[in-house]
């Protein structure tokens, strides 16, 4: 039986007090399996995001417990939980988040500049998962000189750089065209995912829905149900 990577249980969050209280996520369990590629879908504002950033280390749940391999997250000192979501946890964002100003190998080399790797040790290593994810003759440049899909490529290889054993991905196709974010998605299963991998993907983009394992379907804040396969997404 595969190994647990993520284990959620009855985490809750909310926002405000009072009348202006909004209960983002309330109540979810789950677990996360490594060699797995687990979806979550839900319509906008069901708490998805929420759900990532609480399973990630980002945002700290009002109620439940996070473990990541047995490791009980929240419990962890701020630098210590830094420091784990640095060596453990990469993230992918919708919308990139890539410096404009920094090259492209610049942007994939700057966890290993935050774990005070020496400089061109870090962009010889950026450059080696450039290659990985196809982009060895775009090191050089601007992200804003690459393609949409190309950017979102430089995000992957810069949250795999420090070599993860989970990837979360907000949305990571939702400014993509189809067939480009198909290939993203086709591209993470096949070259990404390994059996020490886990990769969780929040998306409701039904292009991409064959590359699940397992779909978690999030409606109001609640998980309504872990399906096999990908039938929701
Ligand atoms: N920082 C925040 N402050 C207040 N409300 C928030 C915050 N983040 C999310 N919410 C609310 O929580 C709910 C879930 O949001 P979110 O997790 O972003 O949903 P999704 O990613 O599924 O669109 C929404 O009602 C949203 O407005
Ligand atoms: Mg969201």
């Amino acid at each position: 039986m595969a190994q647990v990577a993520i284990e959620a249980r009855g985490v809750s969050k909310w926002f405000g007090e009072g009348e202006t209280r909004t209960v983002a996520v309330h109540d979810v369990s789950f677990e996360a399996k490594f060699g797995e590629i687990l979806y979550v879908v839900g319509p906008s504002g069901s708490g998805k995001t929420t759900l990532l950033s609480l399973v990630s280390g980002i945002l700290r749940p009002n109620e439940g417990t996070v473990a990541i391999e047995g490791v009980d997250i929240w419990k962890l000192a701020d630098n210590a939980l830094a420091d784990f979501r640095l060596n453990r946890i990469g993230f992918v964002f919708q919308d990139f988040h890539l410096f404009p100003r920094l090259t492209t190998a610049e942007n994939v080399a700057l966890p290993l500049f935050l774990k005070k790797r020496d400089w061109d040790q870090s962009i010889a290593e950026a450059r080696k998962y450039l290659e990985i994810v196809g982009l060895k003759n775009r090191a050089d440049l601007p992200p804003v000189k690459l393609s949409g899909g190309e950017q979102q490529r430089v995000a992957i290889a810069r949250a795999i750089i420090s070599s993860p054993d989970i990837l979360i991905m907000d949305e990571p196709t939702a400014s993509l065209d189809g067939d480009t974010g198909r290939n993203i998605v086709s591209f993470v299963r096949n070259n990404i995912l390994n059996d020490k991998r886990c990769i969780v993907v929040v998306t409701h983009d039904a292009r991409i829905s064959e590359f699940a394992d397992r779909t978690l379907l999030m409606e109001d804040g609640k998980l309504k149900g872990i399906e096999k396969g990908n039938t929701h997404a």
